[in-house]
């Protein structure tokens, strides 16, 4: 099977609106699905699914298309891998199929091996008084540890390598997922002596660990990581979301700490929409990884100088994924947890609900003038996709600067017009469908009468040029499924036209009808409008020989149109 050939099975075995809703929420109104555009930011949606049509299309912000231009557009990934992804999905495969099953096989035992390690840990930490101590001390209730499922890793060596070949593993893939690692002259365990915190996927398997040192003076690092393997990418996860991601979608926003300890400390207060990246600076992956959940991220960073650096580093991260951002600063030196352990549970809940905004944060922390403080904003709102959001953020400054609104305006302007060029988004403003639109609409929906249409019209009848274009290329072709055959600029324009159906369904032979007379009327009356023109030229020039030839066109067209009915 060739590419395309993939593409069209593909399509074939997959339903939008099962898609889309693994994103959204969808609510059905009559044959149609509804919900709020992930695109833009609205309060009512306008983002309508089409599951006989499998087509989507948003009449607030223009975007739309098939099932592969919204996984393109909300995953931020190429034609190439929204077709691997759903490839997958439907089993059809791109490669060879042992290759996969292979694959999938040797996933599974890694997440065994997490999973019969993340138990032993565990089982281990309750009969171990000194870094059970030590987590009690710091604050931690049985309940919480049993929660995270915190557990510790013996020093010994290779007690763990030991107890995971005695349960079977083999020693290739016990290596493999990290958990032991090759020594001098023997397999070790790569936490030893250490407090164990597994790191979850999404869906609750173990796939990763981070180990502390719990005595006092170790010159060892503090906290180590389990090193990538094939089933855990450092920059992609985030510690707490398994346990977060209901109350995230509860809140209706996430908030972001730096450490283990700081989730582990907010979810025993009652806080539980918390997440941590894991000991690096945010990511672009894991911000993707949240937006299906929630677009608001509260950043909860530490004030100090290089606090204040990741806080900006995230914010514009934030905003380039189309996000909404606020900030709370930490007293200097505290992080969550030390904080909630000084100060109580109510102050935190105060200190959030406190929470700065993307343009208070950089008025109150950027060291350099106001233009340039002004600068780095309008550069960070430059990428947000959504029109009112940024007119949001131009108000917001020109309110708390000195700077004039045009000012800031013209800035974001040139900015964005320099970003546009490449890949900006079309707006499209709805309007009432034409004759041409309608035309389109109905051959779309109902391309067993282009043949019809195609003895009737001829492409110079429709002015539009873009819908010339389609108009072209659906005359060209006999299925009428041209949608995966367009990019996706026509795509997003095609799916409104689909949808935004402005003809009977009843009457569809009339409607036809009605579409090619009033195209040929409105090509009739602009000739005649063009001769109308000439005559009073000649008349002007009183050139009696053309003034006689034009009103002679003239009659000739007037009866033309009134024998076919046009006039
Ligand atoms: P406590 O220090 O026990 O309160 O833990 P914490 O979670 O507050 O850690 P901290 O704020 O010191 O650091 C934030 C995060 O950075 C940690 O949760 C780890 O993920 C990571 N981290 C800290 N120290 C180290 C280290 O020495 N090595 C590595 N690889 N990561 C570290
Ligand atoms: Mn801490």
């Amino acid at each position: 099977m060739g590419y395309e050939g993939i593409v069209e099975e593909i399509k074939s075995r997959v339903d939008i609106v099962e898609i889309v809703s693994e994103y959204l929420n969808l609510k059905k109104t009559g044959e149609n699905f509804k919900a709020l555009c992930p695109f833009h930011s609205e309060k009512t949606p306008s983002f309508v699914i089409s599951p006989s049509k499998q087509i989507f299309h948003c009449f607030g912000c223009g975007a739309g298309g098939d099932v592969f231009s919204f996984l393109m557009r909300y995953e931020n990934i190429s034609f190439q891998d929204a077709v691997k992804l759903l490839a997958e999905r439907t089993g059809i495969e791109l490669k060879f199929r042992k290759d996969d099953t292979e694959k999938q096989g040797r996933r599974q035992v890694l997440l065994e091996i997490h999973r019969a390690a993340a138990e032993y840990f565990h089982q281990l930490l309750w009969d171990r008084k000194e870094p059970l101590d030590y987590l009690i001390r710091r604050g931690l209730t049985r309940e919480t540890i049993r929660e995270f499922f915190l557990g510790y890793a013996p020093g010994g060596g290779d007690v763990l390598f030991r107890y995971l070949t005695d349960k079977g593993f083999s020693r290739d893939d016990i290596l493999a997922a990290g958990v032991c690692k090759k020594g001098e002259s023997m397999v070790m365990d790569t936490f030893r002596n250490r407090i164990i915190f597994p790191i979850f996927n999404i869906r609750g398997d173990v796939i990763a660990f981070g180990g502390r040192i719990f005595r006092e003076g170790s010159m060892a690092p503090k906290y180590l990581n389990s090193p990538e393997t094939t089933i855990f990418r450092k920059s992609y996860e985030l510690y707490g979301l398994y346990h977060a991601k209901r109350e995230i979608n509860k809140k209706g926003y996430v908030i972001l700490t730096e450490g283990y300890l700081d989730v582990i400390a907010c979810s025993q207060a009652g806080i539980r929409n918390v997440v941590a990246p894991l000991g690096t600076a945010l990511t672009e992956h894991q911000l993707r990884k949240l937006k299906p959940l929630t677009r608001k991220v509260l950043l909860l960073f530490d004030s100090d100088d290089a606090g204040i650096k990741a806080t900006m580093k995230a914010f514009s991260m934030v905003y380039a994924q189309g996000m909404l951002g606020k900030v709370v600063l930490l007293p200097e030196g505290d992080d969550p947890d030390s904080y909630i352990k000084q100060k109580g549970t109510e102050a935190f809940r105060r200190l959030i609900g406190n929470a700065m905004g993307l343009v208070d944060f950089y008025l109150a922390t950027s060291r350099s003038g106001e233009v340039e403080t002004v600068g780095e904003l309008i550069r960070i709102i430059s990428k947000v996709d959504d029109g009112v959001m940024r007119a949001k953020l131009v108000k917001d400054i020109a309110e708390k600067t000195s700077l004039a609104e045009v000012f800031i305006r013209e800035e974001l302007t040139r900015h964005r017009r320099g970003m546009l060029d490449s890949g900006g988004t079309l707006n499209i403003s709805s309007h009432a469908m034409g004759v041409e639109e309608m035309l389109l609409s109905l051959l779309l929906n109902h391309p067993e009468y282009i043949e019809e249409v195609r003895k009737e019209v001829v492409p110079e009848q429709i002015e539009n040029e873009r819908l010339r274009r389609i108009f072209l290329k659906l005359l060209n072709s006999d299925s009428g499924d041209i949608i995966s055959r367009i990019d996706e600029e026509e795509k997003a324009y095609i799916s409104r036209i689909l949808l935004d159906t402005g003809f009977d369904e009843e009457e569809l032979d009339k409607n036809v009808k009605d579409c090619i007379k009033r195209l040929r009327e409105r090509g009739l009356r602009k000739r005649l409008r063009e001769i109308q023109e000439e005559i009073r030229i000649a008349a002007e020039k009183s050139d009696r020989e053309l003034l006689t030839l034009l009103q002679k066109k003239w009659t000739e067209l007037v009866k033309e149109g009134q024998q076919s009915g046009i006039l």
